[in-house]
C-alpha cells in the first residue's frame, strides 16, 4: 500500500514537473531513472514465477513477453545496424509481406566510421532511431563494433572498422541518437566475433592486453559514455564458455568494471547451456534452436534454457530467484526505458529528412583513395561521352548480407544516380561487364530487378571494351556485393582478390583508356593487381537508399570528398597480422596471434607498406600541415597537454579535412605498437583559409593496459604526438615527457 502511495504521489509530481518540461530540476526521487527504479521494485513484488520467467526469454522471432496482467506490454526488437528490417511473421524469418513497412536503408557502418564525424555518427543514430520508434520497436539490434581483424570477415560491412579509438568515438553519439527515442540500441557482438564461417564453434585466444586495448574499448565506450541499454552477446566462445554466457565478459567486465546496468540479451541461437545462462550475465534470451539466418523455422519457447527448465531448476532448490530478480530488473529497466516510456517522441518513416541524412552521411563517407591527373571530379562542360561499366552499378545492394538486409522504400543505383546528375550535359553508356550474383530475393523481399544474362565472359568483356573506347572517362562499379562469401553474414571471403573475373575486365579497360575510374562497392578491401594502370579509385561502401546520388555528387564534384578509410588495404592477405601471425574464421581455438599488432599497427611493427593505409583519403583541394606546438613540454601524471597544429586549405575550393593525432611511447617497458590513434578532428576549411586544430593529450592517450595489475598504466617517459593526414602520412610532430 505505501509504495502504491508513494509511487502515486510520484507520478503525480513527475507528471506536472514533465509537463512544464522541468524534469532536469526534479528532486533525485522524482528523476525518471531513479523513479523508474521505484516502478521496477513496485512491479517485481507483484510478479509471480511465471511472470518473471515469461520476460526473459522469447515468445517469437522478434518479441518477448511482457506483463499482461499488469499492463506490461511485451518488448519488440528489430535488426539492424543500417535500418528497420521488413515485419516478419511472429515465427517466420522471411518478411511477412506488410506494404507500410518500408524504410530508409542508411549507408553501412564502414561508411559512417569512414566520416571520421561524430555529427554524422549522431545524425545516423537520431534518424535510424526515429525509424525504428515510428515502427514501434524498443530494441534496435545494432550498431556493430568489432573490430575489423582480417580483410576477409563477412561481416566487416557492419562495424566500424579497425581501431578501438576510432570506432569508440564514431559509436556513441549513434548509441545517444537512437535512445533518444526511446528505443534502446543493443550494441553487438560483444565480444570478439570478428570472423563468420565458423563463428557459432570459434573460439578466439587472445591475451588481456590484447583484449583490452583492442576488441573491447568500442564497447566499452558505448556502454560508459553511450549509456547503452543493451548489449547482444555474440556466438563465439572465449575461454571456454560461449560468450551469450560468459562469466568474465558479461558479470566481471561488461557488469562489474563497468557498471552496465542494461540487459544482455543473446544472439539469435547463442545460448547453449541452461546452467550457464543462469549464472553467467545473459538477461534475455533470443533466437534458442536458431543460426540467426535460417534454421530454427518454429521454435517451442518453452523449451528455452532461461524458460521451463529455469523454472524446474528453481522449484528443485538448486537455484534460489537471485539471478532471476536481476535478470527481471534489469529487462524491466530496459522496458521502463522503452516500450514502457512515456516520454517517447513518435518517430517517423522514410521522411525527407531521413533521407536527406542518408545521401548526408554517404555523400561524406566515400574515399577518394586514389585520383592521378585529377580524372576527378568529372567535368561536366568539357566531359561528352561517359562510360558506366559494371553490375555494381545497377545492382540493389540494400537487400541481402544476411540480418542487416533491407525492404526499402527506394534505393538510387549508381547509375540511376548519374543519369539523374547529369542529365543531357553527357551522354552516358552502360556495359553490364561481369555478370556476378543475379540473387534479386531475399527472405522473400524483392528487389524487382531480373539480372540474369547468359553472355558469355568474353562477349560482356567485349561490350565493355567497346563502350569504354567510346567514352571520354569510363567508371567502372565492381567490388563485393552481399552474396555468399561477398560480405555476408555467416560466411567470410576466401580471399582478398576481386570476384567474377573483374580484375581481367578492368585490365581490359585499361589496355583502351588511360581514363578508368574504379568505384569499389564494397565494405571490404579488395586486392588491386591492375592498379598502377587505373588512375582514379574511390572506396564507394554500401550506401543504401542514396547510393547513386551520393556517388554522383562526389564523381562529379558537388561534394568534395572527406572520407577517409576506418581499415588499411593490404597489397596481399599475408601483409596482414591476421594472416601471417594469426589464424583466422577457424573451428575451435583461433589464435590471434598478432595480438595488438591488428592494421596499421600490424604495418608499422613490420614496415609494410600497405596498398592505401587506415585513415587515408584524398580531397579535390589540398591541405598543408604546420609545425605543431605544445604548450608543456612534461605531463604530470594526471595532467594533460594542449597541442596545435595549423592546417591551411591550399587548394582552389573548400573542403574537409581529417587531422589525425597518433601517440608513439618512446621509452616503454612493455612492447608497444609504433603508434596508436587517440584523437582527430574533421575541420573545414575556405580555399586559403587556415585554422588552429587543437588537441588536449591526457594520460588515457598515453596508457596501456597492464594485464598484472589488471589496470591502465601511463609509464613515465618520453612520448611522440605525431599529428598527420593518414597512418602513412604524419606531416608534424611533437616531444614531450611524462613525469
Ligand atoms: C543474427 C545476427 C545478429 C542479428 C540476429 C537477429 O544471427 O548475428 O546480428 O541481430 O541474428 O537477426
Amino acid at each position: 500500500m505505501k509504495t502504491t502511495v508513494k509511487l502515486f504521489m510520484a507520478i503525480v509530481a513527475l507528471s506536472c514537473a514533465v509537463a512544464c518540461g522541468e524534469k532536469s530540476s526534479l528532486p533525485d526521487y522524482l528523476n525518471p531513472e531513479v523513479y523508474v527504479e521505484a516502478r521496477i521494485d513496485d512491479a517485481m513484488s507483484r510478479m509471480t514465477l511465471d511472470e518473471k520467467i515469461a520476460i526473459i526469454h522469447a515468445q517469437s522471432k522478434f518479441s518477448s513477453a511482457g506483463v499482461p496482467r499488469l499492463g506490461i506490454p511485451e518488448l519488440w526488437t528489430t535488426d539492424g545496424p543500417h535500418g528497420i528490417r521488413p515485419e516478419v511473421l511472429w515465427d517466420e524469418w522471411v518478411q511477412a509481406g506488410w506494404t507500410n513497412d518500408k524504410c530508409v536503408a542508411f549507408p553501412a557502418l564502414t561508411a559512417l566510421a569512414a566520416t571520421w564525424n561524430t555529427d554524422m555518427a549522431a545524425l545516423y543514430g537520431k534518424s535510424i532511431g526515429e525509424e525504428a520508434r515510428y515502427r514501434e520497436k524498443d530494441v534496435l539490434l545494432g550498431p556493430g563494433v568489432n573490430i575489423y581483424r582480417s580483410p576477409l570477415n563477412g561481416r566487416n560491412f557492419e562495424y566500424m572498422g579497425e581501431d578501438p579509438y576510432l570506432a569508440s568515438r564514431m559509436v556513441v553519439p549513434y548509441v545517444q541518437g537512437v535512445q533518444r527515442n526511446g528505443v534502446a540500441a543493443c550494441v553487438k557482438h560483444y565480444a570478439l566475433n570478428n570472423s563468420e564461417t565458423f563463428r557459432h564453434t570459434t573460439e578466439p585466444v587472445v591475451d588481456d592486453r590484447t583484449l583490452y586495448e583492442i576488441y573491447l574499448p568500442a564497447f566499452k565506450a558505448a556502454v560508459v559514455e553511450g549509456g547503452a541499454w543493451s548489449i547482444m552477446g555474440a556466438y563465439n566462445l572465449f575461454r571456454g564458455e560461449h560468450a551469450c554466457h560468459n562469466d568474465l565478459l558479461l558479470n566481471k567486465i561488461l557488469k562489474g568494471e563497468w557498471g552496465f546496468d542494461g540487459a544482455v540479451i543473446s544472439d539469435w541461437g547463442g545460448t547453449h547451456d541452461t546452467r550457464e545462462a543462469i549464472t553467467n550475465g545473459l538477461d534475455l534470451e533470443f533466437g534458442t534452436w536458431t543460426d540467426g539466418l535460417t534454421m530454427g523455422k518454429t521454435n517451442s519457447y518453452d523449451l528455452y534454457h532461461l524458460a521451463d527448465a529455469y523454472k524446474k531448476l528453481i522449484e528443485s532448490g538448486e537455484y534460489t530467484t537471485k539471478e532471476l530478480d536481476d535478470k527481471v530488473r534489469r529487462v524491466l529497466r530496459l522496458m521502463y526505458r522503452t516500450s514502457m516510456n512515456r516520454d517517447k517522441p513518435m518517430g517517423s518513416l522514410v521522411s525527407d529528412e531521413h533521407i536527406a541524412a542518408a545521401y548526408t552521411i554517404g555523400a561524406e563517407g566515400i574515399v577518394l583513395l586514389k585520383n592521378d591527373n585529377n580524372i576527378l571530379p568529372i567535368n561536366l562542360e568539357t566531359t561528352k561521352t561517359i562510360a558506366v561499366i559494371g553490375e555494381n552499378a545497377i545492382k540493389m545492394m540494400t537487400i541481402g548480407g544476411g540480418s542487416s538486409s533491407l525492404k526499402v522504400k527506394k534505393e538510387v543505383s549508381p547509375l540511376e544516380g548519374l543519369r539523374k546528375r547529369v542529365g543531357d550535359s553527357a551522354e552516358i553508356l552502360y556495359a553490364r561487364g561481369y555478370v556476378g550474383d543475379t540473387t534479386s530475393v531475399y527472405k522473400r523481399v524483392d528487389s524487382g530487378q531480373r539480372l540474369a544474362d547468359d553472355r558469355s565472359e568474353k562477349e560482356l568483356i567485349a561490350e565493355a571494351v567497346d563502350v569504354a573506347k567510346r567514352a571520354d572517362v569510363v567508371l567502372y562499379f565492381g567490388g563485393l556485393n552481399k552474396a555468399k562469401r561477398q560480405d555476408c553474414e555467416g560466411t567470410d571471403r576466401e580471399s582478398l582478390g576481386l570476384p567474377y573475373s573483374q580484375d581481367k575486365l578492368i585490365a581490359a579497360l585499361a589496355e583502351v583508356t588511360d581514363r578508368v575510374v574504379f568505384v569499389n562497392i564494397s565494405g571490404n578491401a579488395v586486392a588491386m593487381p591492375w592498379i598502377d594502370s587505373v588512375p582514379a579509385i574511390v572506396q564507394g561502401w554500401y550506401l543504401g537508399s542514396e547510393a547513386g546520388n551520393s556517388l554522383a555528387a562526389v564523381l562529379v564534384g558537388d561534394v568534395n570528398p572527406s572520407g577517409k578509410l576506418p581499415f588499411t588495404f593490404p597489397v596481399q592477405l599475408a601483409d596482414t597480422g591476421a594472416h601471417s601471425m594469426g589464424q583466422f574464421s577457424k573451428d575451435g581455438e583461433e589464435y590471434y596471434g598478432e595480438g595488438l599488432l591488428v592494421g596499421y599497427r600490424w604495418n608499422d611493427a613490420k614496415d609494410v607498406a600497405p596498398l592505401f593505409a587506415f585513415g587515408h583519403g584524398l580531397s579535390y583541394t589540398t591541405f598543408e600541415y604546420g609545425e605543431a606546438k605544445i604548450n608543456r613540454t612534461t605531463m604530470k601524471q594526471g595532467g594533460e597537454v594542449t597541442i596545435t597544429v595549423p592546417v591551411t586549405n591550399t587548394g582552389s575550393r573548400s573542403g574537409k579535412e581529417v587531422v589525425q593525432l597518433y601517440i608513439a611511447d618512446r621509452e616503454a617497458s612493455v612492447m608497444r605498437p609504433e603508434k596508436e590513434l587517440k584523437g582527430f578532428v574533421k575541420v573545414e576549411l575556405e580555399a586559403g583559409q587556415t585554422k588552429n586544430v587543437e588537441f588536449t593529450v591526457d594520460s588515457s592517450a598515453l596508457s596501456y593496459f597492464d594485464d598484472k595489475s589488471h589496470s591502465w598504466v601511463a609509464e613515465a617517459g618520453e612520448f611522440e604526438a605525431l599529428i598527420g593526414a593518414a597512418a602513412d602520412d604524419i606531416r608534424t610532430s611533437v616531444l614531450f615527457n611524462l613525469k
